[in-house]
């Protein structure tokens, strides 16, 4: 775990070059979505180009089980693929995955080992026959109305449901708070409100991951919207900045979640802290929202030019 994350911060400190066992190798790193825990997964990955799509290959270095990520995008075939630009900076991309089969995925397989013998010595060392996906980069470069509103629908669609995710959290720590006073818990008094904090950690958690989901994946979006839309650049600009500034919050808001004695936010006056911190992450977030839809969707809605 440690080695992916030195990898990963070493890819986007040098523009998608890492040295060490990667050295000279093609690299991007896929931020997928967790199958069972929605939760965003980065990996750096070997690829290769293929006209338009770039191909990864779930080797998982001969290990017996399909790489983390392969069961990720049959689960969500979307993603942000990060990777070195002309630029001189990483920069994300909106992609959607596609499995290649048959006789198609035997011949990039054969040319991928072709190109470097590692790959077929990982698959010697598993009897699963090693998955070949083609990532298919969202061209929103091209004037593609039809497709453009449906990513303002989205835009609008996954906002509704983290407003409703967060107001289901806050209900949450509310009733965690509504406990203070002994004559309100009805559980056994050894371990007042245990339930609801397992649950309400449960329901913080899904909330920061989807969250977290939707900026990785508008991120992805934003760097195509920017060539498309050069009018937008300077809002993009904001709504970047907007996004890190909530990571840096959610990072803070789930650490508290997460708690030292495991058995935060029981007690409420954890629970008041906590909910003091959420206010504070979800403070500037629905005017992010508001910003992000003012701005966004008059472009993606607009009519054939
Ligand atoms: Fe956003
Ligand atoms: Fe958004």
């Amino acid at each position: 775990m440690d080695l992916n994350k030195h990898v990963i911060e070493e890819f986007r400190a040098n523009n998608g070059k890492v040295g060490g066992m990667f050295e000279g190798a093609s690299l991007i790193l896929l931020n997928t979505t967790g199958a069972r825990t929605g939760r965003p997964h980065t990996t750096p990955t070997v690829y290769l180009r293929d006209g338009n799509r770039y191909l990864v290959f779930g080797s998982n270095a001969g290990g017996p089980r399909h790489p983390h990520w392969y069961h990720n995008l049959l689960a969500n075939p979307h993603l942000t693929v990060e990777l070195g630009t002309e630029d001189g900076a990483v920069k994300p991309f909106a992609a959607r995955a596609v499995p290649l089969e048959g006789e198609e995925r035997d011949r990039y397989w054969e040319l991928q080992c072709s190109r470097d013998p590692g790959f077929r010595a990982y698959a010697e060392q598993t009897e699963r026959t090693v998955p070949v996906v083609a990532l298919h980069f969202l061209d929103l470069g091209a004037n593609n109305p039809e497709r453009n509103r449906m990513i303002g629908r989205q835009l609008v669609q996954h906002h509704s449901e983290l407003r409703a995710e967060l107001r289901h959290v806050r209900a949450e720590i509310d009733r965690v708070l509504a406990r203070k006073h002994p004559a309100d818990l009805p559980e056994p008094e050894d371990r007042p409100g245990a339930d609801l904090a397992s649950q309400l950690r449960r329901h913080c958690l899904t909330f920061c991951y989807a969250l977290r989901t939707h900026h990785t994946r508008e991120d992805g979006s934003f760097t195509a919207f920017e060539k498309q839309f050069p009018h937008l650049a300077p809002a993009i600009a904001r709504l970047r900045r907007e996004h890190e500034a909530v990571e840096r919050g959610l990072a803070e808001f789930e650490a508290l979640v997460n708690g030292d004695g495991g058995e935060l936010p029981a007690d409420p006056a954890d629970a008041e802290k906590l909910r003091a911190e959420l206010d504070r992450v979800v403070a500037g977030l629905e005017e992010h929202f508001a910003y992000e839809e003012q701005h966004l969707l008059p472009a993606l809605e607009a009519p054939l030019r």
